[in-house]
């Protein structure tokens, strides 16, 4: 078999046999096809696209291109849940602990962030003493003595996808419904959840701009964990504004406890408890009205923020700076944000928002960059809400040097549109379920 023939046919508009796309898996992971021809491929997908069936074959050709986690140590229905991406997202950090404290085991990797913000793993190692990197022991015994553990991704986990993933986002060749779908669905298969609910993020803060696609990329993945015996739900949530008021590592920590409290921003509430009940319903709680319920009072009783503690504590964080989050580690610098004019918030860019963030020093520009835990954004007001001119709406935080105050307040400034008259309606949280 030649990788020439693949690439032309691909280009051609053909698709490809379940033996050729074994061929490409196997040569990407060994190293014998090399870059230059992975990447015409991947263009030739991003413009051709893949087929149901091809779409199936390539991720379960990357799943099983490394290690698989086996989560037979863990009693009972695990269940995952995986976001897209979006800026503010803090979701796991609440919704995980909620799953536990109603009986479902939750056994989570997740990735740390590159550009925007950090990724989960990122917001959790902001807690003095957290540890993300634990032995496979160490992470099945922390499931089954709290309930929920989350870990950085460890061992080989899908290298196909890593060497492909890494081509893709160099070539311009991202943007592809087939290879964000099997990209996505042959880590969470690799990683073993019995169930996995998908956050499907559209707007101008996610990779799916349109709701179209959106719905697409989410029926995409839930074929193909339908077709792998793993139960699977997505639900398509709305990321044309940052989610909640936080943005940036330690600030997001506070958020996620305050919502764990019961007294974080509303739409972050809402989507929490919607993720988490899906994950319960996956898990054989109940009908989703009462799995909604359940999540509720897990929030209401303190049940979920007492097995958040419970899981830093077992990771080795400061569990003192979750019971009084000043105590997290501050920024030594702040910028006050003034309202350009009177008016009312009518949107917020989330993409500019993240890289304003991230200029602040809250997420990476490179692999291995340090990032800069307390650096980040406030929103004193935020989407839909009357601002004063002259008067602070949000605040930038940096331990960085101050002269990044100015040109992220700029690109700030440009993200968030003031107009004089409200927004007719608010923008609807969840756009969909599949
Ligand atoms: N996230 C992934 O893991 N893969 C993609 O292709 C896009 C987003």
């Amino acid at each position: 078999m030649r990788m020439y023939d693949i690439i032309h046919k691909k280009r051609d508009g053909f698709p490809l046999t379940d033996e050729e796309i074994s061929f490409v898996v196997q040569g990407c992971t060994d190293g014998s096809i090399p870059d230059y021809q992975l990447s015409a491929l991947m263009m030739a997908i991003y413009f051709q696209g893949l087929d149901p069936h091809e779409t199936a074959v390539l991720t379960d050709r990357m799943a099983h291109s490394g290690d698989l986690v086996d989560l037979s140590g863990i009693q009972g229905f695990k269940a995952d849940k995986h976001s897209t991406g979006g800026v503010g997202d803090k979701t796991t950090m609440v919704v995980a602990p909620i799953v536990a404290a109603c009986g479902v085991p939750v056994a989570k990797m997740s990735g740390r962030g590159l550009g925007h913000t950090g990724g989960t793993v990122d917001k959790l190692e902001s807690i003095p003493g957290f540890c993300v990197e634990l032995s496979p022991e160490e992470f099945i015994r922390t499931v089954n003595t709290v309930g929920a553990c989350v870990v950085g991704q460890s061992g080989d986990l899908a290298p196909a996808d890593k060497k492909l993933y890494a081509l893709r986002d160099v070539t311009a060749t991202v943007e592809s419904i087939p290879l964000i779908a099997a990209s996505i669905m042959s880590k969470k298969i690799a990683a073993g959840a019995d169930g996995i609910v998908l956050d499907v993020k559209v707007g101008s803060g996610a990779f799916m701009k349109t709701l179209e696609d959106a719905v697409r990329l989410a029926e995409t993945m839930v074929q193909i964990g339908e077709a792998v015996g793993r139960h699977t739900v997505a639900l398509i949530t709305n990321m044309d504004a940052p989610l909640g008021n936080a943005v940036g590592n330690t600030l997001e920590v506070r958020e996620a406890v305050e919502t764990l409290e019961g007294h974080g921003p509303s739409e972050l509430t809402t989507i929490c408890r919607e993720l988490a009940a899906n994950m319960l319903y996956l898990a054989g709680k109940g009908d989703i009205i009462h799995c909604n319920k359940l999540a509720r009072e897990a929030i209401l009783t303190g049940a979920a923020l007492a097995k958040f503690k419970e899981m830093v504590a077992a990771q080795g964080g400061d569990v003192s700076a979750i019971e009084d989050t000043q105590k997290l580690p501050a920024a030594s610098d702040f910028r006050r944000v003034k309202a350009p004019m009177d008016g009312y918030i009518t949107h917020i860019d989330a993409e500019k928002c993240g890289l304003a963030a991230a200029m602040l020093g809250a997420g990476r520009q490179a692999k291995g960059d340090a990032i800069d835990y307390t650096a980040g954004i406030y929103f004193k007001m935020n989407l839909g809400e009357q601002v004063d001119g002259g008067f602070e709406f949000a605040r930038l935080y940096t331990s960085g040097d101050p002269v990044r105050f100015d040109e992220a307040e700029r690109l700030f400034l440009e993200a968030v549109t003031i107009s004089p008259e409200p927004l007719p309606e608010s923008p609807k949280l969840i756009l969909g379920r599949v």
